[in-house]
């Protein structure tokens, strides 16, 4: 097995190489100076040709010393980060796909329509159409494609959104955008039952998103749903608590004078048309969910659009 020129015949130290190689000559400047004695800094070793070959001066480098471990660590980060921009990209197609089954599931439960084992695609392709709706005016549009529109990023885009005044902003969102996606869902007669309003606001911690579903009169709420939130679990996080959320059901968003009347307020609030119990030590979070609710009923929010919804559902039923 002919010589290593930096180890020698495998797993001969540096030191002793040259003479287990059997030249008799010293291979480096530094293996030279070991031999003499002289204490001398650590050189690189070189290639045969003369030119430093940096994976065997990495080897050679003892292995507790500070460049070893620097350059190790670096290159596992490296490696490391390219496997996991690698897996995001090849994941993403997947991510999405899921997102979208995930938003299609909650408005099902909001709907009424999910049960175990149901396919969930299948019912919501037969059972929901989603359309645009302008929120200044309240009416439906066929300008923008609500497969491709992205309500979070269009409320970024000062274009597309408008800027809220903080005495027009209970639900603490900044801003609003200029168009919102609702899902009408039908019956079996193919009658519009109710239709799904994607609502948002800030709790406690976090910005709390869900769906609230409404009767065609625009008036009665029919269920509410927050598909994502940060609240604390077993305080805040007890709106996602069935027992809660059935509380919703049948009440009422207006007054007779049409004023908002719908709320969340601490105490029994059964016989309250209007009203729902707040969640117990979890006040602020409670507080979020009423100030969210009042928000989208506003004129800022859906105000106009259920105004108008026994009109535009017969004008495109
Ligand atoms: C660790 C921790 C987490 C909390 N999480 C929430 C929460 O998610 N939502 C909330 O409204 N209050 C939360 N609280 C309680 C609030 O600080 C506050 O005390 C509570 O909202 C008052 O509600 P109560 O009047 O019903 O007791 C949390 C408190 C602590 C210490």
């Amino acid at each position: 097995m002919p010589a290593d020129p930096v180890t020698g015949p495998e797993g001969t130290p540096p030191e002793t190489a040259h003479k287990a190689n059997g030249s008799g000559a010293p291979r480096s400047e530094a293996d030279a100076a070991g031999e003499s004695g002289a204490k001398t800094a650590w050189l690189p070793p070189t290639k045969p040709s003369g030119g430093i070959n940096p994976l065997r001066a990495f080897l050679a480098m003892p292995i507790d010393s500070t460049p070893r471990t620097l350059i190790t660590a670096v290159g596992l980060c490296f490696i490391c980060s390219i496997f996991v921009s690698a897996a995001a990209v090849v994941l993403k197609p997947l991510q999405l796909e899921n997102k979208r089954l995930d938003r299609q599931q909650n408005i099902l439960e909001v709907s009424g329509l999910m049960y175990p084992g149901a396919d969930v695609e299948y019912v919501f392709d037969h059972r929901v159409t989603p359309r645009v709706v302008a929120l200044e005016t309240g009416r439906f549009t066929d300008a923008i494609d609500p497969a491709s529109f992205d309500q979070r990023v269009a409320a970024r885009d000062p274009a597309r959104s408008i800027d809220l005044a903080d005495d027009a902003d209970p639900a603490s969102i900044g801003r609003r955008a200029n168009h919102a996606v609702v899902y009408l869902v039908e019956n079996d007669e193919g009658r519009v039952e109710r239709v799904i309003l994607p609502v948002h606001g800030y709790g406690l911690w976090s910005t709390l998103y869900g769906f609230l579903a409404v009767a065609p009169d625009g008036d009665r709420i029919l269920g509410l749903k927050f598909y994502e939130h940060a609240e604390t679990p077993g305080l805040g996080g007890e709106v996602d608590n069935p027992k809660w959320r059935a509380m919703w059901h049948d009440k009422e968003l207006f007054g007779d004078d049409g004023e908002i009347r719908v709320a969340v307020e601490k105490g029994d609030q059964s016989s309250d048309p209007y009203a729902v119990d707040a969640l117990s030590g979890a006040t602020l979070t409670s507080r979020g969910v009423h100030n969210l609710l009042r928000f989208w009923a506003s004129e800022d929010g859906f105000g106009p659009f259920l105004e108008n919804l026994p009109q535009e559902l017969s004008d495109n039923g």
